[in-house]
């Protein structure tokens, strides 16, 4: 978690921090991510990546396993170098402030980050300690991160004795302690259950009501929908839409996404059924999940009446069909016409 090149800050540059602030005319924002690239070799895992955070906002990063959300968050927690581009967190400049700008930071790390030899208490008390905090300011700090995550009761407990959920709120308690202005949470609700999952999404919210700014990744479009004030959906390296939900959702408003229930007999061919019905005029994608046949048509072409004439010919019962309004799923497999999964 705690990047070890901290030698490498020069505290001349601190003097040097560009303090460009033309009262009232510019208003700079939180962070701000320019064209970022970042290489593993041959592969480009971040390709000229932009976007902007505002104060106090809850940021969602949003793309398939692999598309460079991880590496992203990395850099601009100053975990990974960059090779090229930049990012300016409270108008540092990560490279050149790097220490500064990582006391702004709390990270939480897709791969918990805790100590199993610690219980509770220790582990966010040796995570908290890292940013400077001692004596009672770091106790209360400590505490307050606890019963913020649910786990006042459970200090004494260690990770091994948690279930998934709790090992998560303890990662999540082990990266705010030291109230950074900044939070960054990669992941966080990724292997729990349902209760952990609204204790972590309503935590997110109460920080950011409480004036921190929030970056979150997830591959679950409907959480980030639910929290995030705005969404930059990435792929391959790439991004590839960025904006509140109803402006990203307004991009596909020619995308309808039609539900049929039906009852497949034994034998019948779901591959032949499903390119079939790709193929017809205006449907971008098919795809069957149990008796449940999802269809994505554009609204212009309307090729309803022909699905169910094709239903009609292969003796497929329909037993409902319920239409959706788009939504960020559709979004994703109209840019990239994969689906989120
Ligand atoms: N340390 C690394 N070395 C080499 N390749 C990496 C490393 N970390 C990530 N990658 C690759 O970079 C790409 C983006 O990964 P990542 O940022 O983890 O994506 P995401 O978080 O969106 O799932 C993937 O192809 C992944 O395999
Ligand atoms: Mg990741």
């Amino acid at each position: 978690m705690i990047n070890s090149k901290e030698g490498e800050e020069n505290s001349s540059d601190i003097g040097t921090i560009i303090k460009i602030k033309y009262e009232g005319e510019i208003n700079m924002s939180y962070v701000s991510v320019d064209s970022l690239v970042k290489k593993y070799g041959e592969l480009t895992a971040v390709d000229h990546i932009s976007f902007t955070v505002e104060k106090g906002e809850i940021f969602g990063l949003i793309g398939p396993n692999g598309a460079g959300k991880s590496t992203t968050l990395n850099v601009i927690t100053t975990l990974t170098d960059f090779n090229g581009g930049e990012v300016i967190i409270n108008e540092l400049d990560i490279q050149k402030n790097r220490k500064n700008v990582k006391q702004l930071i709390g990270m939480v790390p897709q791969d918990i980050a805790i100590y199993d030899h610690l219980n509770a208490l220790e582990n966010v008390k040796f995570f908290a300690s890292l940013y400077g905090l001692r004596g009672s300011n770091l106790m209360q700090n400590v505490q307050e991160a606890l019963e913020f995550v649910g786990l006042s009761d459970k200090m004494k407990m260690k990770p091994k004795q948690m279930s998934g959920g709790m090992r998560r709120r303890l990662n999540i308690a082990c990266g705010i302690a030291h109230n950074p202005q900044l939070i960054v949470l990669d992941e966080p609700t990724v292997g729990v259950d349902a209760q952990s999952r609204e204790h972590i999404l309503n935590s997110i919210r109460l920080l950011r009501d409480r004036g921190a700014t929030v970056i979150y990744t997830s591959h679950y479009m409907q959480e980030v929908e639910e929290i995030c004030d705005r969404i930059a959906i990435i792929d391959k390296g790439q991004m590839i839409a960025c904006g509140t939900e109803p402006e990203l959702v307004s991009m596909v408003t020619d995308v309808l996404t039609v539900y049929i229930e039906t009852k497949i007999p034994l034998g019948f061919d779901r591959d032949v059924f499903s390119r079939k019905v790709k193929l017809m005029p205006g449907v971008k994608g098919v795809s069957i999940e149990g008796y449940n046949i999802r269809v994505d048509i554009s609204v212009e072409q309307n090729s309803i009446e022909r699905i169910i004439q094709e239903f009609i010919a292969q003796e497929l019962p329909i037993n409902s069909i319920k239409s959706e309004v788009p939504n960020l799923d559709t979004l994703f497999l109209t840019l990239t016409g994969r689906e989120l999964r």
